[in-house]
Order: C-alpha cells, then structure tokens, then sequence
C-alpha cells in the first residue's frame, strides 16, 4: 500500500521503517530540513536500536522516501499518518498545535481517490473529529483560493476529496521501537468508517499474521476495533495505569524504607500474583520521558474539563514529583551539606537505550543539585558518545565512568544502562573521597558494591 508518515520522529520514523520493511511504499515527511538530510543518507536522527539497519534496507529496496515536501507526501499516500509531537503545555493540556497544522495542510493538498488520514500522535479525546474538521476547514482554503486566482471557474472544482480519519494509538517503547512495532501486544483501530478500519487491517496484516515478528508460533497479534474516542482514550488509560503502578511502588518502597523491608522483594512476592504481574513494578527516582509526565497530565485535565477530579492520577503524579527528589535526600542523609560537593551521575536519559532527555528524572536532580550548590558531572552512554546535549545544563559531561568517578563525593544511578553492571566500581571507589553510590533504580547488587568499596544506598531496599 501507499504510506505516507507526516513527522519522523521516534514513532513516525520506526513505523515508516517498519511498514516499509514488510512491503509497503512509504515517504516519510518531516519539516525539519536537517533531519530530513540525515535520513535521506540512510542514518536515523535518533538513537534506537536496529533502526538505521531497517532503514538502510528499505532504501536499498525502494520502499523508503524522506522529503519535507508534504505535497508530494498527502498525493503519495492512500494511507496518512500524522506522527508529529504533542508535548505539554504549561498548564498540562497537550499542545496540539503542530497536529491541526498537518492536518490543515493535508486539507490543502488533499486530491485524487479515497485516502485514511490515521492519528498516531498522542491526542486528546475528541481529536479525532476535531482533525477531520480542520481537513475540511484545509480543504475549503484551498478551494477559496482556487476561486480567488482566477483558475477555475467555482462550479468546476475538483469535487470534495473523500476521507475518514481513523485513531491509531502507539504503544511502543523507545529502546525497543522497531522490536515493539513489528511484535506487538495488540493494535488498536478506532473510528466509524468500515473501509478505513478494512484498509488499516489490510496495512497491519503481516504483523497481525506475525511474518514479521520474532516468534512466528505466537497467535495472530489481536486487533481492537472501537469508536474513535475510545481509541484515544485507550492510548491515555494505558500511560496513566502504567504510571500509576511506577507510583505505587515507590510509595511502598517509601514505607519499606521506614520500616526496614525490601521492596525488592516485596515486588517479587506480589508481581508473581497473575493479577498483578511484575511488569513496572522496580521502586527507583520516578518516571519521567516524553510520554507519561504529558500524558497523565493531559488526562487530568481532560477529566477537569468534564468537571470530574481525577483524585488518582493526580496522587499517581503528586507521588512521582516526591519521588524525583528521592536521591536528593538519600544524598543529603549521606553526606549532609551538598553545598561545595561533587556528585557523579551514572545515565542521563529518562530510561537506557534511548537517546531521549525529554522531562528525564536527571533533569531535575541536576537543576536541584545545582540550586543546593553542588557540582554535578554525568556520564551517559549514547549522551557521552554523541554529544547531544540538548536541554542540558548544569552538568560536565565526562567521557567514561572513571573519569566521573575522579573527584566525587557521590555517584547516583540515574538510569539503568546494561553497562553499568560492568563497570570497575572497585577502580572507580579509589578515585572518590566518598564512594558513597545511590542506586535510583535498584539496579546494582549491594553486597557487589559494597565489596567494591561503596556505601550502597538503593531505594526502599
Ligand atoms: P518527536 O518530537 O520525536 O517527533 C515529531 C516530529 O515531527 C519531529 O521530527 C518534527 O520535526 C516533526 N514535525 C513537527 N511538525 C511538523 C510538520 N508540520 N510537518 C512535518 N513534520 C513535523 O515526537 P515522538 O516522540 O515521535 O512523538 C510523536 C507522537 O507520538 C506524540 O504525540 C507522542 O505522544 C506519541 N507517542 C510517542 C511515543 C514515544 O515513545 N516517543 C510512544 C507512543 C506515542
């Protein structure tokens, strides 16, 4: 089928990759003209594993296009994707601003047959009509322009393009995208038109049948089917409980603390009750990333627009906030006045193999930090290696571990990257005058570290 991905982003660029890979004709849109240049040469913008590779391929066998020319792109397609950001607004709405500029240029180029326009972006319940809207409102510009060039008489414009709008929530994981993209746990296909719908399944049939995936014995990957609202509503229900379950934890990893248990035991015993499962259930310094912050924000607010007071979600985020400043007080129980010390951290993206800092946990570690007085260095192992920095300041980015171990006082994990497993703690002890290690997401084995040479300190553990 004919694909077209508007905004290459983590989830535009692995789904355009993805679809390509198993046969489709895809261009990929992305208005950011630098980005754009970097795919064309067959290298991913962002750090996700096995993307370049997929990407490469699907140059090689023509079935991958980059452009920012979003004319070329809405003619391309039968299929639309709109995969643009929508971050949060101050106030915790989602920003849906780049969404109703996509939509209103597809409006505006919108021509030949039938096309699906599919809200992959996270957006907000409703948005699917209101997108459909805005297409129209494209559509109805471009026609008063027509008129008004002259170029052809009103009664013979072109007839009102046809097209439905479908939501298409993404559940992928940044550091396993292209793995969750072509495994994954359901699809889910909201909207009201059977032929939209008929054409996403015809779209997703591969990875449904699994031709794709890993494990080719598993049933076929379940499709959902529902109205639009309940779509959207489904992508935000599953950020918020996924949350809300980070959140429960830490709060019983709290009152572990307290009262001398570990938590990591205490997930183990109760994530082994099928009910609850022992997914999402590691204590540590908070969630954070581009995702659930935003999401359970925006889900808030969503409710408060209807008069209803979410009290859950907003204990889940009140929780969270607390727990971001969890290694702040295990670094002031350790070594008392911050002020003129040097903390190491250990990872700097919100979660590991992932380049992505956005609303990261070491963001605020780092601004707190600093406003106490301290001198905080970083080392992460893609941020350290590909010197993105953006939305870093406050920290020297060192260039391996030992070299921030050399002179701190502390060192926090911050985020747990396989390697950090490996590394030389014993070495690393000499270079501190306190190796004194807070372990923010329970990652490292104590009595390990302890050997090492470190005070340990985890997290309700
Ligand atoms: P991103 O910020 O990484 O990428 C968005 C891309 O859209 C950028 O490359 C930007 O240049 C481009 N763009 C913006 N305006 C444009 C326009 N008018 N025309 C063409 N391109 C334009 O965003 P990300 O992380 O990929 O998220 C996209 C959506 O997917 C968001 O709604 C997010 O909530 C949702 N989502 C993200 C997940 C993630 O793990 N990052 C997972 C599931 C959903």
């Amino acid at each position: 089928m004919r694909v077209c991905v508007i905004g290459t982003g983590y989830v535009g660029l692995v789904t355009g990759a993805c679809l390509a890979n198993i046969g489709h004709d895809v261009i990929c849109i992305d208005n950011n003209e630098e980005k754009v240049k970097i795919m064309k040469s067959g290298q991913s913008p962002i750090f996700e594993p096995g993307l370049s590779d997929i990407m490469q391929s699907a140059i090689q066998s023509g079935k991958i296009e980059f452009s920012s020319d979003i004319a070329a792109g809405v003619a391309h397609g039968e299929i639309l994707f709109i995969a643009v950001g929508t971050p949060p607004l101050p106030t915790g709405e989602s920003d849906t601003r780049y969404v109703e500029a996509v939509a209103r240029s597809i409006g505006a180029n919108l021509s030949g047959g039938y096309k699906v326009i599919v809200n992959k972006s996270t957006v907000p319940i409703g948005s699917g009509d209101w997108v459909r809207m805005i297409v129209l409102d494209g559509i109805a510009e471009r026609q008063k322009q027509l008129v008004t060039a002259g170029s052809a008489p009103a009664a013979r414009l072109p007839e009102s393009p046809e097209f439905d709008v479908v939501s298409n929530p993404e559940f992928l994981r940044e550091g396993s995208a292209v793995f969750d993209t072509f495994n994954p746990d359901r699809i889910v296909l909201g909207g009201n038109s059977k032929k939209a719908i008929a054409m996403m399944q015809e779209l997703y049939a591969p990875i449904v049948e699994r031709n794709f995936a890993e494990n080719k014995s598993l049933p076929n990957v379940p499709v959902l089917a529902t109205d639009l609202s309940s779509a959207e509503m489904i992508k935000y229900a599953a950020n918020a409980f996924l949350a809300t379950k980070i959140s429960f934890i830490n709060e019983v990893a709290n009152i572990c603390d307290r009262v001398g248990a570990d938590v990591t035991q205490v997930a183990k015993g109760i994530g082994l009750d099928s009910r609850i499962g022992s997914k999402f259930l590691n204590a540590g310094i908070g969630w954070g990333g581009s995702c659930f912050p935003k999401d359970v924000s925006a889900l808030v607010h969503t409710a408060d627009d209807y008069g209803y007071e979410a009290h859950l979600l907003k204990a889940a985020i009140s929780v969270n906030e607390r727990q971001r400043l969890i290694a702040l007080e295990k670094l002031q129980q350790a070594l008392k006045i911050l002020k003129g010390k040097t903390i190491g951290l250990l990872g700097l993206t919100f979660k590991p193999d992932t380049d992505d800092l956005r609303d990261a946990p070491a963001l605020i570690l780092i601004e707190q930090l600093n406003r106490l007085g301290a001198k905080v260095k970083a080392y992460d192992p893609i941020i350290s290696q590909t010197g993105m920095r953006h939305g870093l300041s406050g920290v020297l980015v060192e260039t391996d571990a030992e070299r921030l171990a050399d002179g701190c006082d502390a060192l926090v994990l911050v985020t747990e990257w396989e390697q950090f497993t490996k590394l030389d703690y014993a070495k690393m002890a000499k270079f501190m005058s306190h190796p004194v290690i807070i372990d923010g997401r329970n990652f490292l084995n104590p009595e390990v570290m302890q050997k090492a040479g470190f005070q340990y300190i985890g997290v309700g553990r």
